[in-house]
C-alpha cells in the first residue's frame, strides 16, 4: 500500500493514525508489539504519539517497544536509536518501563545481538518474533534497519538479529534480520525528502535486485506493507496508480 502525502506533517499525521487503527486490530488483553526505528525521520511520529489526543488514546500498558536496529554506542550518546526515542516519546508515555526492550551493546556487537535475538525468543516464543508493528525507514543507498547493500545480514534466514557495521554514522550495529522483519503483522516504512527519490524509486519501481536495494526484502509473510511516502520522496515515481498495482503484485501491497 503506497499513499503518498504533501510534506511530513502529513504523513506522520497518518502515521499515528494508522497505529491508533493497528491496536484496534488485537485484543485488549494481548500485547501490542512494535520495533522502532532510528534516524530522523519517525521523531516527528514518536513526539505526536506523545502528545493529544494520541496520548490519552494510546492503551500505553498494552505496547511492549522493541528496536529494529541500534549503533553500538552509550545508550545517553546522540547518535543512539534509544535516546532519540526515549526523548521524543518515552519520557513521555505511561508505558510501564519493564515493556521497554532497548538493544544495549554493552560488550561487542555480537553478543549484543545474540543477547537480542535470544530475548526476542523468549518474549515470542520458538514461532519467533511477530511483531504487531514494525516502523522503518529508507536510506539513500535503499538500505532499511541496518540491513546495508551486499551485507552478510540479507541472507539470514534464521537468527533474529546479527551484528553488522556501516551507516551513516558509520558504527558497528545490530539489526533486525529479514525473517523477524518479514513475520510482522504490519510493516510501515516513513519516507520523506528528495534526498530518497532515487532510492523509492529503484526499491518500488527500478529492477529486482535486494542485494543492491536492501528495502525490496521487506515483504511481510502474511501481514500489511504501508509506504508512507511525501511528494518530494515521491516526486522520481512514475505513474503512482500502475505502481500501486505493480506494488501489489510483488507484494509491496
Ligand atoms: C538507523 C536507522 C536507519 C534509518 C534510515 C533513514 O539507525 O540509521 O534505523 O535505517 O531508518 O537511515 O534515516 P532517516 O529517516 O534519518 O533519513
Amino acid at each position: 500500500m503506497l499513499r503518498v502525502f504533501p510534506d511530513l506533517p502529513s504523513l506522520t499525521r497518518s502515521a499515528a493514525d494508522l497505529f491508533l487503527e493497528r491496536l484496534g486490530y488485537t485484543a485488549e488483553t494481548s500485547p501490542f508489539r512494535v520495533a522502532l526505528s532510528g534516524g530522523e525521520t519517525p521523531e516527528g511520529f514518536y513526539r505526536l504519539l506523545a502528545s493529544d489526543p494520541f496520548l490519552h488514546s494510546i492503551p500505553w500498558k498494552k505496547v511492549q517497544l522493541f528496536w529494529g536496529d541500534e549503533r553500538c554506542v552509550p545508550s545517553d550518546d546522540p547518535r543512539s536509536n534509544e535516546r532519540m526515542a526515549r526523548r521524543a516519546l518515552i519520557d513521555h508515555v505511561p508505558i510501564p518501563p519493564t515493556q521497554v526492550y532497548p538493544i544495549r551493546c554493552e560488550g561487542s556487537a555480537r553478543e549484543a545481538a545474540r543477547r537480542y535475538g535470544r530475548l526476542l525468543q523468549s518474549l515470542f516464543g520458538l514461532e519467533g518474533p511477530s511483531f504487531d508493528w514494525v516502523l522503518l525507514g529508507l536510506g539513500e543507498d535503499g538500505h532499511t534497519a541496518s540491513l546495508f547493500p551486499g551485507s552478510h545480514t540479507l541472507l539470514e534466514t534464521t537468527e533474529l538479529a546479527l551484528a553488522t557495521e556501516g551507516g551513516d554514522p558509520d558504527l558497528p550495529r545490530v539489526t533486525l534480520t529479514l525473517p523477524a522483519i518479514n513475520r510482522s503483522a504490519c510493516v510501515v516504512f516513513l519516507v520523506s525528502g528528495d534526498a530518497k527519490a532515487a532510492a523509492l524509486h529503484a526499491v518500488l519501481e527500478g529492477e529486482r535486485d535486494s542485494t543492491r536495494w536492501p528495502a525490496q526484502h521487506i515483504r511481510p509473510q502474511a501481514g500489511d506493507l504501508f509506504w508512507l511516502v511525501d511528494e518530494a520522496a515521491a516526486s522520481r515515481l512514475d505513474d503512482l496508480s500502475s505502481l500501486t498495482s505493480q506494488a501489489a503484485a510483488r507484494g509491496n501491497s
